[in-house]
């Protein structure tokens, strides 16, 4: 046992169980259903240009930065900032994380539950051959519009993201994610490869990738960095608590790229598991919900062995939520845990209950999730991310940063570019989400 004052936190057993979690983090409804929906928007190869270098320039600094937080204080976010500037007020970019875990595993917990509800459509046979896709729309209207129905759904969500986490960092969530991210990958690479072959599936390779450089324009580059933040788990302090529990030992900026990178890789996979089908189908493409709950249910049986297509994608999408919700529930547990010094197992089921109350509007009413979901995607993740990207660029300082991510002697190139980045890049382009984002909800 450890017997400083982290004792009994908990931590990664191996480099890799860490860079599985936070790959699982990552990885999630985001990918699946937001990024490929928005690349085909907004201008195909051209936005998946744009958004490799939001990654690349903002996302992978902002993970370094919320990553050496986390490691350097052993902390949740709160504590972290609390121990790293004691006495200043920077510990409230952390209290900002932890609500907005909170209230985002609230609403994500409800598209989550709609995907493990789906799933066993799928296994029942429910998408039969020659479903329009008006029938499919009422389908996803009678399900999502019964409460009772979407609150089991929601329930059975939360229970198993509350088992997962009540296990500890160890033995629940990096156990868990050794598990399933290897389940997802091959599912993924699976239904990706068999779509881009099916007769007619070329076409949907067409349609996401072909470049067009006419619809970039400023609001296009910054709905692709708020998508960056998102799709990396980025702004709220879930880097910060994963991060918490690594050891000196890591080398963490390589970690934080492995995980940018997967993230990356599986956004684009899903484009290419999600348009070939729809196209090899001959059916049309849509918005997000409507894309995984309208139109890919009437293409599943039209596709050879269909069934097994859509079980497996849905089963796809309940693991990918599942991994994030855990990180979203555990940088809330970490705070109970670290600062009021509550039990694990306590603090999992009291805020997993807590928050699944949260959730009970969200399922019964789209308003009121639609409200939840422009304060906390559009706004609370663009200012903590300002927060933490001026917090070590100007506070705790790219050199004090730097020197923790160099720790025991580990090395990565560029750590120097990186300091400019966080201290002169990444404000101002994260300042300028915030901006637009509220200008655009005022006018
Ligand atoms: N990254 C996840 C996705 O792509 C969502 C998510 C999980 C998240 N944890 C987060 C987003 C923390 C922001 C912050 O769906």
């Amino acid at each position: 046992m450890v017997t400083t004052a982290t004792a009994g936190r908990g931590h990664w057993g191996s480099s890799l169980g860490f860079v599985l979690a936070a790959a699982g983090s990552a990885i999630g409804l985001g990918n699946i259903w937001g990024f490929p929906y928005m690349a085909a928007q907004s201008g195909g190869a051209a936005f998946v240009l744009v958004y490799l270098l939001c990654v690349a320039i903002v996302g992978i600094p902002v993970m370094f930065a919320e990553l050496s937080i986390g490691r350097a204080s052993q902390r949740n976010p709160v504590g972290a900032f609390r121990r790293l500037k004691p006495g200043t007020p920077w510990w409230l970019v952390g209290a900002l994380g932890v609500i907005s875990g909170f209230v985002i595993l609230s609403f994500y917990s409800v598209i989550a539950g709609w995907t493990v509800g789906y799933l066993f459509k799928a296994a029942r046979g429910d998408f039969a051959a020659g479903l329009t896709i008006e029938q499919s729309r009422s389908i996803f209207e009678t399900f999502s519009g019964d409460p009772v129905m979407s609150l089991v759904c929601t329930a059975v969500f939360f229970a198993l993201t509350m088992l997962v986490v009540q296990g500890g960092v160890h033995a629940g969530i990096e156990r868990a994610s050794r598990i399933l991210m290897p389940v997802f990958f091959v599912l993924l690479v699976g239904l990706a490869v068999r779509a881009v072959t099916l007769p007619g599936g070329y076409a949907g390779v067409a349609y996401l990738f072909n470049a067009d450089f006419h619809k970039l324009s400023p609001q296009v580059v910054l709905n692709a960095l708020a998508q960056a933040f998102f799709s990396l788990s980025l702004g709220m302090g879930a880097m910060i608590t994963y991060g918490s529990y690594l050891s000196r030992k890591e080398n963490l900026p390589a970690a934080g790229v492995t995980v940018a990178i997967a993230d990356t890789a599986v956004a684009l996979l899903a484009g290419l598991m999600i348009f070939p089908a729809i196209f090899a189908a001959g059916a049309e493409p849509a918005g997000s919900v409507g894309l995984v709950f309208h139109v890919l249910p009437t293409v599943f049986d039209q596709l050879p062995a269909g069934r097994v297509f859509a079980v497996a994608f849905y089963g796809l999408l309940v693991i990918a939520a599942l991994t994030s919700s855990i990180s979203l529930l555990e940088v809330v547990v970490a705070f109970f845990v670290d600062e009021l010094g509550m039990l694990r197992r306590t603090a999992t089921w009291l805020i997993g209950l807590a928050c699944f109350a949260l959730a009970i509007p969200s399922a019964i009413s789209g308003a009121f999730m639609d409200r939840i979901v422009v304060i906390f995607y559009n706004y609370a993740l663009a200012t903590g991310a300002l927060g933490i990207c001026l917090f070590v660029g100007w506070a705790w300082t790219p050199k004090a940063a730097i020197e923790e991510m160099q720790a025991e002697g580990q090395r990565f190139p560029g750590l120097g570019l990186w300091g400019v980045l966080i201290r002169y890049v990444c404000p101002p382009l994260t300042a300028a989400i915030l901006y637009l984002q509220i200008s655009d909800s005022l006018g």
